[in-house]
């Protein structure tokens, strides 16, 4: 069945207005929100890295806001045991059986905030959660309430007492995000924003409203050239002689899901090019292992994407 026009003008409006009420607290590109609609749309988990004070935690705040979910935040902390993620049983005392105190992992919505300062088994829970939808504690598994998307904040900053994720683990994430520092307008706007108490973030969408878009997003079609077009992105960086570990067949799979959920929030039932393209440097470069040798020179994984993007040729036939 395809999705009516009304529908698609619907959806894209409202995609629009999500972006535009992130921006009453963040400040930046607007494909910053639309790129979280899209990790949310396309059941996916986003990691964000970047140095503090560059608004992780503010854009989290704001995206969350918009979505009208629950919303939980866990900071992690060196001493953060895996139970503070899931929940623990406790004694009730007037009918003498264990109940669950759940954890902050029940939630629609979960910020990670600097994953990396927890040890590997604390992440390793988290991470369980996000591959399965489920958690097990002691013993006893318990599935979690989609929509469930975990944002992930995390310091490239190697400091003292750090654990960064291994790379097996990064794969979990749909998106790994990299923000920057702001351009000198965008440091002037957020002077601006917050010189007196900007406006709160209004919610735009609801739990039901978002599972009906994954499930839209599904539908949206892939041309059979564009297909191609994914492969033969994750082939090169297979093939690149800098390359120790390129881009899976699970990656491939998750550009393309990404591309659709990202056509759908546009407005479109049909995938193009360009959603493609914009999506291969979040989806693409944080799978992408460098040899030893290409990492001390210098070289980064995003390079390896660009180059993807500059040499694959897109075909288009008929
Ligand atoms: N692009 C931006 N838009 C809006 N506010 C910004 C922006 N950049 C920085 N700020 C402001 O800077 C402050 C720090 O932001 P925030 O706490 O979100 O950063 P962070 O990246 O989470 O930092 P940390 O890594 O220390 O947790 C906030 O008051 C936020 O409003
Ligand atoms: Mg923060």
């Amino acid at each position: 069945m395809t999705i009516g026009d009304t529908q698609l003008e619907q959806i894209r409006s409202t995609c629009a207005t999500l972006s535009k009420e992130v921006s009453r607290s963040f400040v930046g590109p607007v494909e910053v929100a639309e790129l979280l609609l899209t990790a949310i749309v396309a059941r996916g988990h986003v990691l964000l890295e970047g140095v503090p004070g560059v608004a992780k935690t503010t854009l989290v705040k704001a995206f969350s806001a918009t979505l009208g979910c629950n919303f939980r935040r866990i900071q992690f902390t060196p001493d953060l045991l895996p139970s503070d993620i899931t929940g623990t049983y406790i004694l009730d005392m007037r009918n003498n059986t264990f109940v669950l105190r759940e954890g902050p992992i029940f939630a629609n919505i979960l910020l990670g905030d600097e994953i990396n300062r927890a040890p590997a088994k604390t992440q390793s829970a988290l991470l369980e959660a996000m591959q399965e939808i489920q958690v097990t504690i002691e013993g006893e598994t318990r599935r979690l309430e989609p929509p469930f998307m975990v944002l992930a904040t995390q310091n490239p900053i190697e400091q003292e007492g750090t654990y960064p994720l291994p790379e097996a683990q990064v794969d979990r994430f749909l998106l790994k995000l990299t923000m920057s520092y702001p351009s000198e307008a965008e440091e002037k706007q957020i002077l601006l924003t917050y010189a007196q108490t900007p406006q709160p973030v209004r919610q735009t969408l609801s739990p039901e409203t978002i599972l009906q878009l994954q499930q839209l997003g599904d539908r949206v079609h892939v041309d059979d050239e564009l297909l191609e077009y994914i492969v033969g992105l994750a082939r090169f960086t297979r093939e690149h002689r800098r390359v120790y570990l390129g881009a899976s067949p699970r990656a491939s799979l998750m550009l393309m899901q990404a591309a659709k959920a990202h056509a759908l929030i546009h407005g479109r039932a049909f995938v193009l090019p360009d959603d493609v393209k914009t999506l291969a440097q979040p989806v693409l470069a944080h799978r992408v292992l460098l040899a030893p040798e290409a990492e001390i020179e210098g070289y980064a994984a995003q390079s390896v994407v660009d180059e993807a993007l500059a040499s694959v040729p897109y075909q288009r036939r008929g």
